[in-house]
């Protein structure tokens, strides 16, 4: 089912981490020395005491974490290899950035290419990492034939729903037992609580499956992949939680899913968070505290469903603030008190991860490292530097940040 792994260009790593990864092959605790554990156990339990920093290497975040959560991040195919020395350390589950979403995997009807996904599975299985699945279904890198019937006009209700359970039946029956938590529905709901429907006003913000199905498409989704998978945990994964009224939506909807026998077991929150709260009252950014997160965990938790932090990362930029192109940050102006105020942040966050230890079942970070995160590729030439590794993979303040305690 997987194909063989390639061995990894260790070249292509740079001088710091060539270093790194010398020093990590040295101790016990480098996952490429290690036994590979059962796919989907959390690192062992005394790994985090074995651990101890060093002058030359700070301690595993996912060991430190053993007792807490799997910590995970997203990888693409080109990172997991050349972020190989950080991910084997300090993470201990993968989220395919792109790899899984409906475009890569099934990008002209009835073909399914498994290729890029398959090797990064196999990457993670042969190193005791959790793989969480992302995203079924979604509003967004999704084709235009699944939404069309041969004649281009939209199709019907009952051929998008034999379209959704195909998909869902190939993919997540492919990666059965690999795959061990699944992001079924996508951003479903907009941060004023309504429903996503294919009549936003932004173009790239409609929801075509909304427009032909209505909601009946979440429901359908998850009882599709409980039945491709009935031992995969299914999420539903939203941005932007902490605002109340969008909290409350998905609230409401996950009830009533429950209540209506749906299989959900847990929400997924993305948590893209930035340097601090939006001062602009109405701006999303507005709610975004670590007491408006709070109130987000016990709220879902109170349905017994699980909760995970499935994208995190932590933007230097403040929602609602216009930045012109000279205010970009660069390597230069993301200075020693910026790094400071953003590991203040982060630590603030996992406190109230740590706290919620029962009802978190996963920290996902949405990357590895600073040089490469979607947040820098999106707005042209608006690098960020959110992670808690920089660009030359060393440990930021924030790293040590979250992992004192
Ligand atoms: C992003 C990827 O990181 C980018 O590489 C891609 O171009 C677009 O999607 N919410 C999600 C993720 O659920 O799938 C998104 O990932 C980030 C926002």
């Amino acid at each position: 089912m997987f194909r063989s792994m390639s061995p990894i260009d260790r070249s292509a790593y740079g001088v710091t981490a060539a270093l790194l990864s010398l020093a990590f092959a040295c101790t016990p605790s480098s996952g490429a020395a290690e036994a590979p554990r059962e796919p989907g156990s959390p690192a062992s339990a005394d790994q985090g005491t074995a651990e101890q920093a060093t002058a030359e290497q700070p301690v595993s975040l996912s060991a430190k974490y053993a007792q807490y959560f799997p910590i995970g991040a997203a990888v693409d195919p080109g990172s997991y290899q050349t972020h190989a020395a950080l991910l084997e350390r300090h993470f201990n589950s993968i989220t395919t950035e792109n790899e899984m979403k409906f475009e890569s995997l099934q990008k002209t009807e009835g073909v399914f290419d498994y290729t890029a996904a398959d090797t990064m599975v196999a990457y993670a299985r042969s190193h005791g990492m959790k793989v969480r699945g992302h995203a079924l279904v979604w509003h967004r890198q999704t084709p235009d034939w699944v939404f069309k019937d041969g004649s281009g006009a939209p199709v019907s209700k009952a051929g998008l729903l034999s379209r959704l359970k195909s998909h869902i039946d190939h993919v997540v029956g492919h990666f059965k037992g690999s795959v061990y938590a699944w992001d079924v529905v996508n951003e479903a709901i907009m941060d004023d609580g309504k429903y996503r429907t294919a009549n936003e006003a932004e173009a790239d913000q409609r929801s075509p499956w909304h427009g032909i199905l209505g909601t009946s498409y979440i429901a359908e989704a998850f009882k599709y992949a409980h039945a491709a998978d009935p031992d995969a945990k299914l999420f539903y994964n939203e941005y932007r939680n902490y605002i109340p009224e969008k909290r409350q939506a998905v609230y409401e909807m996950l009830k009533q899913l429950l209540a209506d026998g749906v299989p959900v077991h847990g929400v997924g929150l993305q948590c893209h968070l930035s340097i601090e709260p939006s001062q602009v009252q109405g701006n999303h950014g507005y709610y975004q505290t670590v007491k408006e997160l709070e109130t987000t965990i016990e709220l879902y938790s109170s349905l017994g469903l699980d909760v995970q932090v499935t994208e995190l990362d932590l933007s230097l930029y403040v929602p609602g603030i216009k930045y012109t192109p000279d205010q970009y940050y660069t390597t230069a102006t993301f200075t020693p008190e910026l790094a400071a105020k953003q590991a203040a942040r982060y630590g603030e966050f996992f406190e109230l991860f740590r706290k919620h230890r029962s009802q978190i079942t996963g920290v996902t970070f949405w990357g590895i490292a600073d040089d490469n995160t979607w947040l820098s590729e999106f707005s042209s030439g608006r690098k960020d530097f959110p992670l808690l590794f920089d660009a030359e993979h060393r440990p930021k303040p924030a790293f040590e940040r979250v992992t004192t305690f």
